[in-house]
């Protein structure tokens, strides 16, 4: 029989690439190799997003090109498996059987270790979407098969969930209440990580800084101490972790700015908004003053530290005097990268039944001249970085033979002519040109 294969589609944040991983090392083990192309797989799964409706819908339009594919390939006598898992499946279980009715499986993002079973019973119940939605009592975690390093760079999972609830936010129902991994599991993954190749490991939660997983004892540790466990690993020479909850950045964390030079000097920390009466109402445990001592004291620790942000704009409520507020602060911080989002009403979260809601044409208003703003800064930093020389993490090849990408220690992504012997190696760059997206440099010496 000829080996089985499959073609994951992964949408949304850099949770659910890591989760993808994790699905495709699952099917490894069942005997699955990846396909190019739908077309070739019998298995297509969907990663899905449901952070804005946009994205959520997309998930739809996609699954009715897969089912052509299904078709198409059923008319060779090939057997097609189509599966659904992530955010949208947690909130939207019932309306995936309804609306893609052809579906083979449906699970959500805690719930994929069980993939293995669920195939299983694919071929036994025939023409029925199975759906797995339930919040486990186990943690996946324990139940995934080992991953090992598939480059320089490497996210790894320490925490999943969240309980902070702005009241815009899908996630804590996607993704349910936090959960943290013990340090030694930590630990091992990234060893192992390291062991494969990986030279820069990115720690992935949806809060990630409220981490407070066990030790050894059963003691709860904090990031500040993971980050010094991490430090001390021979061979990981980078460490960034994403996404941070500004109330949560303690004293300890901002230390580790200080004292680990394997800290990359740039950090994602979003504000959402500039105005106090919009993050109340976002129910954000932050006003625009603590952001801004926060951001101060880790670039007390870090002078070289630089910011990245997610904004939101035309949350219910918002006037032309809180959209100021925000682009002072951005003014303020010159964040050198960011996203940047029109408010998306989401059923069941509590900004949604908020009765003044924003005008569609002042979101789109007001998103441009933040996003020209914010592009401005990007642009000056990146021009800024002409002449320096940085080192540089190549993990991807470029467009055209002999090139490689790679990222600064500021996330700046960086196209150099080089040799695929360079490829997940650090490299000393020196930088000739910027545009607002990427560096082009050569190497120094
Ligand atoms: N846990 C992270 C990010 C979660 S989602 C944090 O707290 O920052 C990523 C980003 O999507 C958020 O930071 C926010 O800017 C944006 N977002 C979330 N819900 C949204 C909504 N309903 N409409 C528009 N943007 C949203
Ligand atoms: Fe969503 Fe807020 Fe939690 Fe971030 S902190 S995941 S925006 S509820
Ligand atoms: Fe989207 Fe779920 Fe991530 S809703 S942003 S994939 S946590």
């Amino acid at each position: 029989m000829n080996k089985k294969h499959y073609y994951i589609k992964t949408f949304g944040c850099q949770m659910n690439v890591y989760d993808s991983e994790r699905i495709a090392n699952i099917l490894q083990t069942l005997g699955y190799s990846p396909a190019s192309t739908p077309k070739a797989a019998d298995l297509i799964i969907f990663n899905t997003c449901h952070i804005r409706e946009k994205a959520a819908e997309k998930v739809f339009s996609d699954l009715g090109r897969a089912y052509a594919v299904k078709q198409e390939r059923a008319e060779e006598g090939l057997d097609t498996i189509i599966g659904v898992m992530g955010c949208v499946v947690q909130a939207e279980d019932e309306q995936i059987s309804v609306r893609a009715p052809f579906v083979d499986f449906a699970t959500g993002p805690l719930t994929y270790h069980r993939l293995p079973e669920i195939l299983a019973k694919i071929g036994r119940k025939k023409g029925k979407t199975i759906i797995d939605t339930e919040f486990p009592a186990e943690s996946k975690f324990d139940f995934l098969p080992e991953n090992h390093s598939s480059g320089g760079c490497s996210y790894l999972a320490i925490q999943e969930g969240c309980n902070n609830f702005c009241t815009y936010c899908v996630v804590p129902y996607t993704r349910g209440v936090e959960y943290s991994r013990p340090v030694k599991d930590v630990i091992n993954e990234a060893k192992r990580l390291i062991d494969g190749g990986t030279l820069e490991i990115n720690l992935l939660g949806q809060n990630v800084n409220s981490y407070h997983g066990e030790d050894a004892s059963g003691k709860e540790q904090n990031l500040a101490y993971l980050l010094r466990e991490l430090a001390k690993i021979d061979g990981l020479k980078r460490i960034r972790y994403t996404t941070s909850y500004p109330a949560d950045v303690d004293d300890e964390l901002i230390a580790c700015h200080r004292d680990l030079k394997q800290i990359m000097p740039y950090l994602h920390l979003p504000v959402q908004s500039g105005s106090d009466k919009i993050l109340k109402a976002m129910n954000r445990r932050h006003n625009s003053a603590d952001y801004l001592r926060v951001v101060e004291k880790l670039q007390t620790a870090n002078p070289e530290l630089r910011m990245s942000s997610d904004f939101i704009v035309g949350f219910p409520g918002e006037e032309d005097s809180d959209f100021q507020a925000t682009l002072d602060i951005v003014n303020h911080v010159k964040f050198i990268q960011a996203f940047s989002f029109k408010y998306s009403r989401r059923a069941g979260t509590p900004a949604a039944l908020m009765k003044n809601q924003v005008e569609e044409k002042i979101k789109k208003e007001r998103l441009d001249i933040l996003q020209d703003l914010l592009f401005s800064y990007q642009l000056k930093f990146n021009k800024e970085s002409v002449g320096k020389i940085m080192p540089v993490l190549f993990d991807m090849k470029g467009r055209h033979a002999g090139q490689l990408i790679g990222r600064t220690p500021y996330m700046q992504n960086l196209h150099a002519e080089l040799g695929k012997e360079y490829m997940n190696k650090i490299v000393n760059i020196k930088v000739t040109e910027a545009t607002t997206n990427s560096l082009s440099g050569v190497m120094e010496g």
